[in-house]
């Protein structure tokens, strides 16, 4: 039997990048997925069940909408009878100065981010006290910590979900709900294909093992902190940044 037979997650903005890494470990585990995501759910969802032993299931979801976000874990119940494991990671960036940042690119930064991670982490809580147990991860990044020029909106919503990740863990912790948090470094997916190369080459050089992380590597700690393995972690940041940023 596999690790996550017969358990059931929610991984949003899973038809790309990081979380579609995450749904693949968790399908590879053996376990139901729903892959929440503004556009190409449904084929991300065919061909992680293609790889199976678990399975996926395709949801149009927009993180910031109270409907869609309900909808998914309803989706979840549905298709696997349980909401065992809810990712909040889906997100974009919009990079500039404050000098030509709009109130709009702020906004829209803080909905996806912390706003869809709020809805999500309620919505799965409301599930998961029923069942008195659940597991909750949300995908910050490291430039919560640093604060990154160009990114006032990404910096502060990231690092407001470090907040929301401790005052769930602690509102939750006696119904038996774990929330933790990942940090990613700079990770090889198409949201960073937007940085200049002279700027990758800089943060590459004060990386300390040396390289770009790959979604496996986010992909595996998030799985560690949906699993039993973590048990007694919640509340946790843990950094995946080759060093960086330590
Ligand atoms: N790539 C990195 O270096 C890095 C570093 C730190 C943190 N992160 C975080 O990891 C997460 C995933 O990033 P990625 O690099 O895989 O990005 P990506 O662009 O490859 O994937 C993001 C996914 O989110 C979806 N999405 C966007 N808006 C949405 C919405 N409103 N509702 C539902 N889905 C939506 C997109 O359609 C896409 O599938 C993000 O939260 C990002 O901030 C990434």
């Amino acid at each position: 039997m596999e690790e996550f037979t017969g358990r059931v997650g929610v991984v949003t903005g899973a038809a790309n990048g990081i979380g579609y890494a995450i749904a693949r470990s968790l399908v590879n585990g053996g376990a139901t997925v729903v892959v929440a995501d503004v556009a190409g759910a449904d084929e991300a969802a065919r061909a992680l069940t293609l790889e199976g032993p678990g399975k996926a299931v395709g949801i149009r979801c927009d993180v910031t909408s109270e409907e869609d976000v309900a909808a998914a874990a309803a989706a979840a119940v549905e298709h696997g009878g349980s909401l065992d494991h809810w990712v909040n990671n889906a997100g974009f960036t919009r990079d500039m100065t404050m000098r030509r940042m709009t109130l709009e690119d702020f906004r829209a930064v803080i909905d996806v981010h912390l706003v869809g991670g709020w809805l999500g982490t309620r919505a799965a809580a409301a599930v998961m006290r029923e069942q008195g147990r659940g597991t909750i991860v949300n995908i910050s990044s490291t430039s919560a910590k640093t604060g990154n020029p160009g990114q006032t909106n990404y910096s502060a919503a990231k690092a407001g979900l470090i907040g929301l990740t401790k005052a769930a863990a602690k509102e939750l912790g006696h119904l038996g709900i774990r929330v933790n948090a990942v940090q990613p470094g700079l990770v090889r997916t198409p949201m960073i294909e937007k940085l200049k190369p002279e700027i990758l080459e800089a943060r590459l050089a004060d990386t300390p093992l040396g390289r770009f992380g790959e979604v496996e590597d986010v992909a595996d700690t998030v799985s560690y902190l949906l699993s039993d393995r973590s048990a007694f972690l919640t509340g946790a940041v843990i950094q995946v940044s080759g060093g960086r940023h330590m």
